[in-house]
């Protein structure tokens, strides 16, 4: 399972990027504004550092804020000459599915974004997607399962043989990211602090500073 971190913050990118296991960025028009990341200019630069402090083969999903059909083409495009390291991220949405067509025959990648169902995912994959992203959190939020739809997805995508990758999204906990992990997802996106809460387990401090205080001592013997 690749791992992404999700945030437009390039304090985040670069601490998840020395961490040594990070495969990629996704973003979205709210990660940027949190950022205050405002106007084209500046958030096409913003995609260019993204993208420079990542490093070649790891793909950065940078979302097209048209909702119509031609906007989403002209602005996809414009984002994937930016850099080879970006994946065009387009909403689940009739135009977004006919947009996702048209990248894919002409070679541009895409995330499709805002997915909450599997019928959904099967669009996506038909369209030719290369990512997909359900999100998890958002359906927990609202006292259903995210992990089933995830686990649906795999169902289908593996019974139909279908190519496009299951990016699992709307990551809030480092439960969510083994649950993940464990139902087949390709990659899963979350923020830095669910991918830094994996590390932690207080056996593995409690050992470590049980051999530190051997080792200290059969130095003085
Ligand atoms: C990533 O591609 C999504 O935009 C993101 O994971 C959404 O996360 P949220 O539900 O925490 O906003």
């Amino acid at each position: 399972m690749l791992f992404f971190v999700d945030t437009a913050n390039l304090d985040h990118i670069k601490e998840a990027s020395e961490l040594g296991i990070l495969d990629g960025v996704t973003t979205n028009p709210s990660l940027m504004a949190k950022e205050g990341i405002s106007g084209d200019n500046a958030v096409l630069q913003h995609y260019q550092k993204i993208c420079e402090i990542v490093g070649p083969g790891h793909d950065v999903s940078a979302e097209v804020i048209s909702t119509d059909y031609a906007g989403m083409v002209k602005e996809g495009k414009k984002l994937a000459e930016l850099h080879e390291n970006i994946v065009v991220k387009v909403p689940m949405t009739v135009d977004g599915v006919k947009a996702i067509s048209h990248f894919s025959e002409i070679g541009i990648r895409t995330n499709c974004t805002l997915v909450f169902s599997a019928g959904q995912a099967i669009l996506a994959a038909k369209a030719g997607a290369t990512y997909l992203s359900p999100f998890i959190g958002r359906i927990d939020d609202m006292s259903w399962e995210g992990i089933d739809l995830i686990k649906e997805i795999v169902e289908v995508y593996t019974t139909q043989g279908y190519e496009t990758a299951i990016l699992a999204a709307s990551i809030r906990s480092p439960l969510h990211i083994v649950q993940c992990a464990k139902a087949g997802a390709d990659v899963v996106t979350c923020p830095l602090s669910a991918i830094k809460g994996l590390f932690y387990h207080p056996l593995t401090d409690i050992g470590l500073e049980k051999f530190l205080a051997d080792h200290k001592k059969s130095q003085l013997s």
